[in-house]
């Protein structure tokens, strides 16, 4: 056989690291350098040369990510050491009653117990996974199973772009022999929701929750199918070793953080056990800011030497202790189910029930997705229900309590009409919605405004739904365009409006065509198009005109989108009152071509990346994303290497104690707004 040519070779072990690399950036940092573009070509190269060279291809590659060959089986491991599971504190009283008993044993012990200090974790509600890295490379991962057997899930879990292949060594690094890394794997919600959607569109069965989505799929024989669900990672925990000892906790994070590990920006360090405390009850009250379900707050004692002392009590370690926050489930008693009318026609169901409180809220309502889920369920009128809140996702009713069944519960069909305009429901073969066909029934067009106006799509601050209600019902607009074609004077004749209430809400539809082409493509509502794809199809087709002209296979092309999506596009374009809807908010100054690159390239902040954290007095949070985006500046979540400036409003959170410790420049609000030129 001829030699690879050394260049070859060459090229390949760098476009390997390159790529390990910017899903480094991209995945656990999340701070893309790159664009996705220039990701694909880089990676469509090393598969080009893998593919030449057979004689190079090789299990650690970044194209090995996309999911091998369907197994026949899991096969069982045993964990080099056990893993344990945490005893739980209910309450901030069991809370103080386990630190009481963490300090007695090592006062017993003749240690101060001045002298603990204390970790603070969000605990991550997914799956707990164990990942055994040897000299530096990925060799096995495993489900905890039942703490001692676990099973082998390494093809799965290499799909995961957060998990390092290979640890991050610094330059000149031995690798340790063996580490084994502890983390839970999850689906971030905003995926959980868009997951359910298409799951739904398809007909398939929908996920109750985000743990039971991203566990379901790391327990798929075929990784091909993991490959497409975008799971993530916290870890957590520094297992067995080989050739490292960490002496604390915090010191097993910091090697984590420093070889390529997401590790949760949340974690905090307390030399006083009344911080930690207050740490875990804070994040309790914003739990539902987070981007993935977390069920408590886990407080560790850092030092691994008073770990040993504390010793453990079955299989929970006493040096670590779970606070649960309030459940997210409760039972109630479903009154009756009622129906709105979307913006896409489809007839929603929803429950009305006895008010009852989950997860520190209290909830009358829930979603009930469509008729076959709620006969799936066996859900029926008058039933005692199980409902259940995740994070932030709306609440959904499990499943009712057949035990507490009288009889009288009444089974549910949905209505043959339109509750809003009385048209005759249709139900189109092989979907599960039943929809309203008329394209001018009033609640589809209300609830098209509403979703153009609201926060994550225009954001047009000072137009809420009673607003557009009104002006609908007056018929001063009959569509979204109609709101850029306002006169203050239609406004005046409204109860509460005055000249300033006035003006703010002229403000913000000035503001508003400001936005960027792929929001405005979120906002038209088309069906489908969540602010997911809507970004993805601005990045992809650039403008409006070239979307408006693609086929629907065109469209279908794009990474991302397939078939379904595609089909409601083109029905969307097809359509001439939208088309002419799209002109008139054209005229209206609106954005329709994707600008950012260029300034991304260009723009003074070109190649900066931004950190918010707390509240800004004079904006929003998202209008200094876009103000920073605007002038080529990108914005992240987390606090990293690659950030470059962090913006500090009022009440920072644990990202100003993360920028600090990293040493990044902290920006207070003037400074910022000088940096940009406001
Ligand atoms: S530490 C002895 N830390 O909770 C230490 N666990 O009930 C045991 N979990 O099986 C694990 N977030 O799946 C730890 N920050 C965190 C965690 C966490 C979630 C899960 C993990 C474990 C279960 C224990």
């Amino acid at each position: 056989m001829m030699a690879t040519p050394p260049e070859i070779v060459k090229r390949v072990e760098e476009l390997r690291g390159q790529l390990e690399h910017h899903n480094y950036l991209y995945y656990v940092l999340d701070q893309p350098e790159i664009s996705d573009a220039e990701y694909d070509r880089l990676f469509a190269e090393l598969q080009k040369l893998e593919t030449e060279h057979p004689e190079l291809q090789f299990p650690d590659s970044p194209t090995q990510r996309v999911g091998a060959e369907p197994l026949p089986g899991f096969t069982q491991v045993r964990h080099p050491q056990q893993m344990l599971s945490l005893a739980n504190a209910r309450n901030g009283e069991e809370l103080v009653d386990w630190h009481r008993r963490v300090a007695r044993i090592l006062e017993d012990r003749g240690i101060d117990p001045e002298s603990v200090v204390y970790v603070t974790e969000p605990k991550i509600d997914g799956l707990a996974i164990s990942l055994i890295y040897e000299n530096g490379r990925l060799v096995r991962g495993a489900t905890r199973g039942n703490g001692e057997v676990g099973e082998d899930v390494t093809a799965n879990l290499r799909t995961i772009r957060a998990i390092p292949l290979a640890l991050r060594l610094n330059p000149g690094e031995q690798p340790p022999a063996v580490v084994e890394v502890r983390g839970e794997v999850y689906l971030p919600l905003a995926a959980f929701e868009r997951f359910n959607e298409e799951r739904a569109a398809a007909g398939e069965p929908t996920f109750a929750n985000p743990r039971n989505a991203g566990a379901g799929s790391i327990r798929q024989l075929d990784p091909r199918v993991a490959a497409k669900r975008p799971l993530s990672i916290w870890c957590y925990q520094v297992g067995y070793t080989e050739g490292l000892e960490p002496g604390s906790h915090w010191q097993a994070l910091e090697w984590l953080t420093g070889h390529g590990f997401k590790v949760n920006p949340m974690v905090e360090r307390h030399e006083d056990f009344g911080k930690a405390m207050k740490a875990c009850l804070a994040w309790e009250a914003r739990r539902s800011e987070l981007d993935y379900d977390i069920d408590g707050a886990v407080v560790k004692v850092d030092s691994y030497a008073m770990q040993e002392v504390l010793g453990a009590v079955g299989r929970a370690p006493r040096w670590a202790v779970a606070f649960k926050f309030a459940p997210s489930t409760a039972v109630t008693h479903l009154l009756k189910i009622e129906v709105n009318v979307g913006r896409t026609g489809a007839l929603n169901p929803y429950a009305v029930m006895d008010p009852v409180e989950v997860g520190g809220v209290t909830i009358t309502h829930a979603t009930l997705h469509n008729e076959e889920d709620i006969q799936r369920k066996d859900i029926r009128e008058g039933d005692w229900v199980v409902v259940q809140r995740a994070g932030d996702v709306i609440p959904q009713i499990v499943g009712p309590v057949i035990q507490k069944r009288t009889g009288a519960e009444r089974e549910y069909h949905m209505p043959g009409v339109c509750p809003s305009c009385g048209a005759h429901t249709v139900r189109p073969e092989g979907e599960v919605v039943v929809r309203c066909p008329n394209k001018s029934c009033p609640s589809q067009i209300v609830e098209s405004i509403k979703h153009f106006v609201s926060k994550g799509a225009m954001d047009i601050e000072g137009v809420g739904e009673k607003l557009v209600e009104r002006l609908f019902n007056r018929q001063l607009i009959k569509n979204m365009a109609d709101l850029y074609f306002l006169k203050p004077d239609d406004l005046l004749g409204l109860e509460g409006f005055k000249e300033k209430s006035i003006a703010n809400v002229f403000k913000a539809l000035e503001d508003s065509r400001k936005r960027p082409f792929s929001r405005v493509l979120f906002a038209l509502g088309i069906r489908h198009v969540g602010s997911i794809n809507a970004t993805l199809l601005a990045r992809n087709f650039r403008d409006v005109d070239s979307l408006m002209s693609a086929s629907r296979d065109e469209i279908a092309g794009v990474e991302g989108i397939g078939p379904i999506i595609a089909e409601a596009v083109r029905e969307y374009f097809d359509e001439p009152h939208n088309r002419e809807t799209i002109q008139r908010l054209r005229d209206a100054g609106l954005q329709f071509r994707l600008e950012t690159e260029a300034a991304a390239a260009t723009g003074p902040l070109a190649g900066k990346s931004f950190v918010l954290t707390g509240t800004l007095g004079s904006m929003a949070r998202s209008e200094a994303k876009e103000k920073i985006e605007a002038q080529g500046g990108t914005v992240s979540g987390s606090v990293g290497k690659g950030t470059g400036y962090v913006v500090a409003g009022e009440n920072p959170g644990s990202k100003l104690n993360k920028a600090q410790q990293l040493r990044k420049t902290v920006l207070t609000e003037e400074e910022f707004l000088k940096l940009i030129g406001e």
